[in-house]
């Protein structure tokens, strides 16, 4: 496969995930635009990049909490003359927090990062893969789109909305050879919950956590036969399967042991 002249442009590529995604495409001879906000970490991964895989990685360091910033990185690529064939919407970040103990910034941060810059930006690559009639969008959604639990009810809600939206967007650009994909993994081990090396590696014996390699190689598998959705792994497949019939009072009683355990203070 010849892929020299097209790129794939990664959000949060310099880490975790988006990080493998950049890696698997690189060795399918994909050029990469990775966009991340830590500057010097980015410079670095897309040298190694080029340089054991003959490609060009471009890094791109801007921060995608910002309103223009989809605007920007669509800009950059057209006045580049970057040709983008594939846009995974991959940054992400994760709290657990009540709502009413969420800062204002907090809120505002995990919306414009997982609802607003992933859409504008699927909005601009949408518009141009729809005139060449070519390209893959790929959301990096979650299981916890189909839970509305409580501590992590913004990131479920951001993650069920790309889920949605993805499924929509897919139908539109279905008649321009354009395709829309979803990913919806469960636990996976990258630093995004924070979990000490001990806990991210017992999570990963006992099959609790996937490693971000298999993820994103099955992912790209996934995309590049045009399926829409893909839930990486038995354990993910079946906790969609039970989330979906779990009657709210016994989600409530988890939630007060929960509580206790981890000593949330409230009025519940
Ligand atoms: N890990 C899991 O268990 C899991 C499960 C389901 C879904 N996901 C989703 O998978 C995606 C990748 O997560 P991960 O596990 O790889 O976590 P991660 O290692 O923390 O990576 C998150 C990436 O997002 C980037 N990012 C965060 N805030 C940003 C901002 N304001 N501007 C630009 N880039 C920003 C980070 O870039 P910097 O490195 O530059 O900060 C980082 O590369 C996320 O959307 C996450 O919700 C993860």
């Amino acid at each position: 496969m010849n892929n020299l002249s097209s790129y794939a442009l990664i959000t949060g590529g310099s880490s975790g995930i988006g990080y493998q995604f950049a890696r698997e495409l690189a060795k399918k001879k994909y050029n990469l635009i990775i966009v991340s906000n830590e500057d010097l970490k980015n410079q670095e991964v897309c040298l190694t990049l080029s340089q054991e895989f003959h490609i060009q990685a471009i890094p791109f360091f801007i921060d995608l909490t910002g309103p223009e910033s989809a605007e920007i990185l669509f800009n950059f690529c057209i006045e580049q003359q970057l040709d983008v064939d594939i846009l995974i919407n991959n940054a992400g970040m994760f709290f657990f927090k009540e709502i009413p103990d969420t800062s204002p910034e907090m809120v505002s941060k995990i919306l414009m990062l997982h609802i607003v810059t992933s859409t504008l930006l699927s909005t601009y690559f949408s518009n141009y893969m729809r005139k060449k009639k070519s390209g893959h969008i790929l959301f990096i959604s979650s299981i916890t789109a189909w839970m509305s639990y409580p501590g992590i009810s913004l990131y479920g809600a951001t993650k069920g909305y790309l889920r949605q939206f993805a499924r929509s967007l897919r139908y539109e650009m279905k008649d321009y050879h354009v395709n829309i994909s979803v990913v919806c993994p469960s636990a996976i081990d990258t630093n995004l919950y924070n979990l000490s090396k001990k806990q991210r590696s017992i999570a990963l014996r006992t099959g609790v956590m996937m490693c971000p390699q298999a993820l994103a190689k099955k992912s790209l598998s996934a995309m590049f036969k045009k399926r829409f959705l893909y839930i990486p792994g038995f354990l993910a497949k079946v906790s969609v399967c039970f989330v979906l019939f779990v009657p709210p009072f016994v989600i409530q009683r988890i939630k007060r042991y929960m509580w206790k355990k981890l000593k949330i203070n409230g009025n519940h």
